[in-house]
């Protein structure tokens, strides 16, 4: 293989390194150019002893016998294939040629070259000549792009950050090789390669981009949405992305597509890779191991984020997308819903019901019940009829309301007879016709800013007739019953594409409308995957509370996601981690699945711990599909509503550090829910832990996810772990959101697992030493609660160390932070200062430090003496109740 490098980018950016125009043409060619110099350029013979693990695919777009194969220049070599379909028959040989690169120069923001097909590829509409830019956007990102020069061809309408000159100096190095082209980034300093895509020939037809590397670990997580463990299976794994109506099952493509990952090397360091492309696209993963992206249109367009640590990669992916939205307070209440409360009737009763068994409840929703013959924007004037009075009346109750509302609009009446309809067919925003629920229907077009002001004309008149204050935005995908539409779809190019990706149904237009439906931007062939995403922009201009089941990258800016149609058993409660972590290093932290699950009757103990983890998503909802067992937390037994109870305390106690973390995500690009190895990516036996998941760094979560179990085993990276298993009025404290601690079982790690004991009403969670939440004393709902008592809990180090912070606003009005309307507190260890108005009238009612290695004789607090202090010395837990106003500056010691 040629090693001659066309530019080595250093420190310096030694742009002079391009190539010596005296140098003759054929002297530059890589080792390919050993086979005779002009095409055809490929020998079946030659280079084809490659390892099975790396070899790539020939023949992705058809099954080709030796014949076809070896026409192609191809090695052709029946392998054994495994669980993931094992080796590709068909491959490339070493070298084999496909674009040269010339005519590098340097640019403003980097540098650019030509590259030019040196054979025809066996795929229509090959471009022959490509441009080749690579902007060194900032000292840890990397953008490169290539692109048609002659023709404007599609790209993804995101708005990323323009950048026009280069990084001064940058984590990365970039060497384009010159023929067989490709283009290898390594970090620096140490040299590794990240990237390197000359590993197999670069493709750019006009349906068919493909683009391979090498990967330097085989931890590799990220290419949502899908029902798999957090670290992807490198043995021959495709990933599908095409969003699609489907209830969740492994290997297939469901309803978001995030065409980003990110990978831990050796050591601890992590790299983050994203594709802007919004086309139906298939990820090959091979043990080598290697990634081979293969997408059916658009530009080849590439960010690379060099960390170094995990965190940072998810906040330079963000800076790209955009950070999370911030939630209102009463979001991160519980919510409860169900297909079936077919009244208003019935769904006043589930409130009742709720208060009446003493749970919380912030949220209340409805399901398609509430609609006239299905159709949006219109509710049942008879099981509905008193519809705007109810809400009202959950208001008064301080209580909120979110209803569903699907894209499609019914275009079954006569005309006259339906405003949206009509109205949207005046202003012309209709992508297609076609089948959804209420019959014929039409989908608008969410690239078209003439529907974005039409949809909100269509949801503030709904509005003014029932004062909600989410919308739950479904069928996105867009879904549709039939396929393509009723007509079927048109024969053509953009229906068939040479090379159909692995989609659920074998078809683009599967479950979905015609990929040729042309929108206002470009094809839907171009923007299906875009369209929740789309439609979460048009709805989060309303309101700040949008749950979207569709998303592309970039969501976590506009709305929330729940994870769709999950099943009520025991291994979607368990994929629910995974999922809930994946979508927060997404950038879309407002996750949950159903609790309970959707399809299909729960039990009792699956319900119960679904609840226990729950509890902890940072979206919470119970949802049920119709014509199931009611699974309310009500329904159950009085022990199991005790276990649903003590979890929805725990999660009502812990709100106020909730808020801060959304608070974090929405500021400084982090993660909400985050697994164990954004906060210890040094300690490898975090890498695959999706089993378990932090809230911000300073609480672990250990769900129990088996049926039948009393015990649990999990993961303790090394540290001091507190354990904080209940909430309730401890003996002899005031506030009830004084933590029930068992310190008896404060966990020493030296990095290990742990058998932790979790009977059916407990669910294990610990608070990492270092770390200090503020607490709030629980009650029946954020409106409640928000009043009451704060706590704190302080889990020092051994050096007697903690920090944490407490984001506190109206909880309500948008944008408090960039208005400076807020008040932002630090606690360090025994000093705790407070500033700002957001407090007034809170009272800190308790402190609880944990790790206080020797009995205190004095506790002071504000210089007066505290006499009812308890401390223990077995437990090592020093309990100080105060009341202090939060409003003001207060410092707590002891000696
Ligand atoms: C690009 O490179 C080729 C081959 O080295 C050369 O013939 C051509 O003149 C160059 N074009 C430009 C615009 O520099
Ligand atoms: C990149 O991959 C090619 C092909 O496998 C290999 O020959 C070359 O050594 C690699 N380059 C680096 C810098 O690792
Ligand atoms: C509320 O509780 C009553 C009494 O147990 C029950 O009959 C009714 O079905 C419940 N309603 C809902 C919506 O769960
Ligand atoms: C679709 O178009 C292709 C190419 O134009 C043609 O060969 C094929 O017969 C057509 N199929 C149908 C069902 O009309």
């Amino acid at each position: 293989m040629q090693q001659r490098l066309l530019q080595h980018l250093s420190l310096f950016h030694f742009l002079v390194l391009a190539v010596d125009p005296s140098v003759p043409e054929t002297g530059r060619r890589g080792a390919a150019a050993s086979s005779p110099p002009s095409p055809p350029a490929h020998s079946a013979a030659a280079g084809c002893e490659v390892p099975p693990s790396h070899r790539f695919d020939c023949g992705a777009e058809r099954l080709l016998a030796r014949e076809g194969c070896e026409a192609r220049g191809c090695c052709y070599a029946p392998a054994a294939s495994g669980a993931g379909g094992g080796p590709p028959w068909c491959f490339f040989p070493r070298g084999y040629r496909s674009y040269r690169a010339e005519n590098l120069t340097a640019t403003a923001r980097g540098y650019a070259a030509r590259l030019r097909r040196v054979a025809p590829s066996f795929l229509p509409g090959d471009v022959g000549v490509l441009r080749l830019d690579v902007a060194l956007e900032t000292e840890s990102r990397l953008r490169f792009t290539l692109r048609d020069p002659a023709r404007q061809r599609y790209e993804v309408p995101l708005a990323t950050p323009r950048v026009s000159a280069r990084a001064a100096s940058t984590l990365y190095g970039v060497q384009v090789h010159e023929d067989p082209f490709g283009l290898v980034v390594s970090r620096r300093p140490g040299g590794q390669v990240l990237l390197n895509t000359t590993v197999a020939p670069l493709f750019f037809a006009d349906q068919f981009l493909q683009i391979s590397t090498s990967l330097p670990s085989r931890f590799i997580s990220g290419l949502g949405e899908h029902l798999a463990p957090l670290v992807l299976d490198t043995a021959w794994t495709k990933v599908t992305l095409w969003n699609r109506d489907m209830a969740p099952v492994p290997q297939v493509n469901l309803y978001g597509s995030h065409p980003f990952y990110l990978v831990i090397e050796d050591g601890g360091s992590a790299h983050g890779v994203f594709l802007l492309n919004s086309n139906a696209m298939d990820v090959v993963l091979q043990p080598s191991p290697a990634l081979t992206w293969r997408t059916t249109g658009g530009i080849l367009d590439f960010y690379v984020f060099l960390g170094p640590d995990p965190k940072s990669v998810v906040r330079q992916y963000l800076d790209v997308v955009g950070f999370p939205f911030m939630p209102p307070y009463w979001g991160l209440g519980f919510h409860l819903c169900r297909w079936g409360y077919s009244s208003t009737t019935t769904t006043r009763q589930a409130v009742a019901n709720m208060s009446a068994a003493r749970f919380p409840l912030d949220v209340q929703w409805n399901d398609l019940d509430y609609m006239d013959a299905k159709r949006d924007f219109t509710f049942n004037k008879e099981t509905f009829k008193d519809y705007p009075d109810m809400v009202r009346d959950f208001h008064q109750r301080g209580l909120r309301y979110v209803m569903i509302v699907d894209p499609g609009i019914s275009s079954s009446g006569p005309p006259g007879t339906y405003k949206p309809y009509d109205d949207g067919l005046k202003r012309g925003v209709a992508a297609s016709l076609l089948q959804v629920w209420p019959g014929p229907t039409a989908f608008p077009d969410f690239t078209n800013p003439e529907t974005h002001e039409w949809w909100h004309d269509m949801v503030k008149d709904f509005h003014d007739q029932v004062p909600f204050d989410g919308m739950w935005i479904d069928m996105n995908e867009p879904s549709n019953f039939v396929e393509g539409s009723q007509d079927g779809c048109p024969n053509n190019s953009l229906e068939k594409p040479p090379y159909v990706p692995g989609v659920f149904g074998g078809r683009l237009q599967a479950g979905t409308i015609c990929a040729s439906s042309q929108q206002y931007l470009s094809s839907h062939y171009n923007l299906h995957s875009l369209y929740g995403l789309t439609e979460a922009i048009g709805c989060s201009r309303w309101r700040p509370f949008v749950i979207s089941r569709s998303t592309f990258s970039g969501h976590g800016r506009y709305a929330g996601h729940w994870t769709g149609d999950v099943e009520s058993n025991w291994e979607q409660l368990s994929y629910s981690v995974p999922e809930v972590l994946l979508f927060n290093l997404l950038g879309v932290p407002l996750v949950g699945a159903d609790i309970c699950g959707f399809l299909g009757d729960t039990s009792e103990e699956l319900c119960v711990r679904w609840t226990q983890l729950g509890a902890f998503y940072p979206f919470m909802r119970n949802h049920n599909d119709h014509g199931n067992r009611p699974q309310e937390p009500y329904a159950f037994s009085p022990a199991a509503q005790d276990a649903m109870r003590k979890a929805l305390r725990l999660r009502y106690s812990l709100l106020p550090y909730l808020y801060t973390l959304f608070h974090r995500a929405h500021t400084a690009g982090e993660t909400v829910a985050r697994p164990l190895f954004l906060e210890f990516p040094k300690d490898p036996n975090t890498w695959t832990v999706d089993r378990q998941l932090l809230w911000g760094g300073g609480l672990l979560v250990t769900p129990v996810l088996e049926a039948g179990q009393t015990k649990v085993s999990g993961y303790f990276p090394a540290g001091t772990w507190y354990s904080l298993v209940g909430v309730g009025a401890a003996a002899g404290l005031p506030g009830a959101a004084t933590p029930f601690l068992r310190p008896d079982s404060t966990i020493h790690s030296k990095g290990q697992w742990v058998l932790l004991p979790a009977p059916l009403d407990t669910i294990n969670v610990h608070v990492r030493a270092g770390h200090v939440l503020p607490l709030q004393e629980p009650a029946f709902s954020t409106a409640e609660s928000r009043k009451k008592g704060m706590a704190l809990v302080v889990a020092l180090t051994p050096d007697g160390f903690a920090r944490g912070e407490l984001f506190w606003d109206d909880g309500e009005s948008w944008q408090s932070f960039e208005k400076g309307d807020y008040t932002e507190t630090l606690f360090l260890a025994a000093h705790v200062s407070v500033g700002g108005g957001h407090l007034d009238g809170i009272l800190l009612e308790a402190v609880t430090i944990l790790g206080v290695t020797s009995p205190p004789r004095q506790v002071l607090a504000n210089g007066a003496r505290v006499d009812d202090f308890s401390y223990c010395s077995d437990t090592q837990v020093l309990s100080v109740p105060v009341s202090l106003p939060m409003w003001e500056q207060f410092v707590i010691t002891w000696s």
